[in-house]
């Protein structure tokens, strides 16, 4: 109230009215009550609550603008107004940040209690994990990737191999032929006959590496199958001597069974080698060691035969078309499940055909 003889402009302090107060703190609670959600409630209280142009802030400016002995009841009002405000305004944010917060846990929830997507990750065949490992090793040294037909001819299988048809080699073979009778089909005996491909298809020198099915006429028992994996090896080049055979298969050796093992040839025979040899590999397991024995690896041998090779037959560099007097190589090839056999310590040949995931499943799972 102005004291007496004292002007105060009606316009200035009109909104500390308390019919104006009474009037915004309604329109607050209204804009409060009304809001829906939090985006809404931050628009009222810009509006009602703490903006700079809400009615009950732009109020208390004006409360120096009032005489002093105004000021303190107009301030109470003010502050009653506000309270009031704040408080309905704190309610409502509480209100609807629970029904926000609600609905997110709703709408975010995951059914622990569903059952799990049981589709269980294959596992890659032993076979192909060691044969691509050991493919790498020769690809490292440079070595080509060469492929052959599984069903053959008999030419490429036997004959340009230098086993001619009453050659007495082929017998071991146990060949499983492919009607009609006479048309010189069969399958494959061994991979050697991607030795003849390699060399009529490409240029010299030639270095490749075949890994591939063969197939003989063997009943499954532990340690034979009908089929099985080979994986062969050619060099022909200038100035092959058996030197470079020694070294290539001692890298080869130590990637299939770690480092620090001897190798040592062994004499021996095939038809499309001479010499030929096969490569024996310090037993990884118990090194020769009477100590370490017995040794299931290699049978207390201290050596485990891993592979046959020897210097290409001069006969089998002619059959495919290659001067011996000017080149000489070397070839070998080796049996897959066996080397996987001896290297992990498989028992049954059966295990790699039966196609049992869990038994590929400890060997590692490669994407
Ligand atoms: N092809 C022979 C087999 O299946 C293995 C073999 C021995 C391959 C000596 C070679 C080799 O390339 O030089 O028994």
């Amino acid at each position: 109230m102005p004291a007496p003889g004292e002007t105060v402009d009606p316009s200035r302090v009109h909104s500390l009215d308390p019919d104006q107060l009474a009037a915004a703190v309604t329109a607050a609670l209204a804009s409060i009550t009304t809001a829906t959600d939090l985006d809404a409630l931050a628009a009222v209280r810009t509006a009602h609550v703490q903006g700079d142009n809400a009615p009950l802030v732009l109020a208390r400016r004006e409360l120096g603008a009032l005489p002093r002995e105004d000021r303190a009841d107009a301030g109470r009002r003010h502050n009653a107004a506000r309270a009031q405000v704040q408080a309905a305004y704190d309610t409502r944010l509480a209100q609807l940040t629970a029904e926000r917060d609600t609905r997110v846990l709703r709408e975010e929830r995951v059914d622990v209690t569903l059952p799990p997507a049981r589709r269980r990750r294959g596992a890659r065949h032993p076979l192909s994990s060691l044969s691509d490992r050991l493919v790498d090793v020769f690809v490292a040294m440079g070595y080509e990737v060469a492929e052959g037909p599984e069903v053959e001819h008999d030419w490429f299988n036997f004959e340009a191999l230098n086993m001619a048809p009453d050659h007495p080699a082929r017998s071991m073979h146990d060949t499983l032929y492919v009607e009609p009778a006479g048309s010189g089909r069969l399958l494959r005996t061994h991979t050697s006959p991607v030795q003849i491909r390699s060399l009529l298809a490409r240029d010299l020198p030639v270095y490749v590496v075949a890994p591939g099915r063969t197939y003989r006429n063997d009943a499954i028992d532990a340690t034979h199958s009908p089929v099985f994996g080979q994986l062969e090896g050619l060099a022909v080049d200038e100035g092959i001597t058996m030197a470079d055979l020694r070294g290539t298969l001692a890298t080869f050796a130590e990637a299939l069974f770690g480092t620090g093992l001897s190798t040592r040839l062994r004499p021996s025979y095939f038809p499309f080698t001479e010499p030929s040899a096969e490569l024996d590999v310090q037993c990884f397991s118990c090194h020769g060691e009477t100590a370490r024995q017995p040794c299931r690896v290699c049978s207390d041998e201290g050596w485990i035969e891993i592979l046959g090779c020897g210097m290409v037959d001069p006969n089998v560099l002619r059959a495919a078309g290659v001067d011996p007097t000017r080149y000489s190589g070397f070839a070998f090839g080796m049996g897959l499940e066996r080397a996987a056999m001896i290297r992990y310590g498989v028992r049954e040949i059966r295990d790699f055909v039966d196609g049992d995931v869990r038994f590929g499943l400890p060997f590692g799972i490669e994407d």
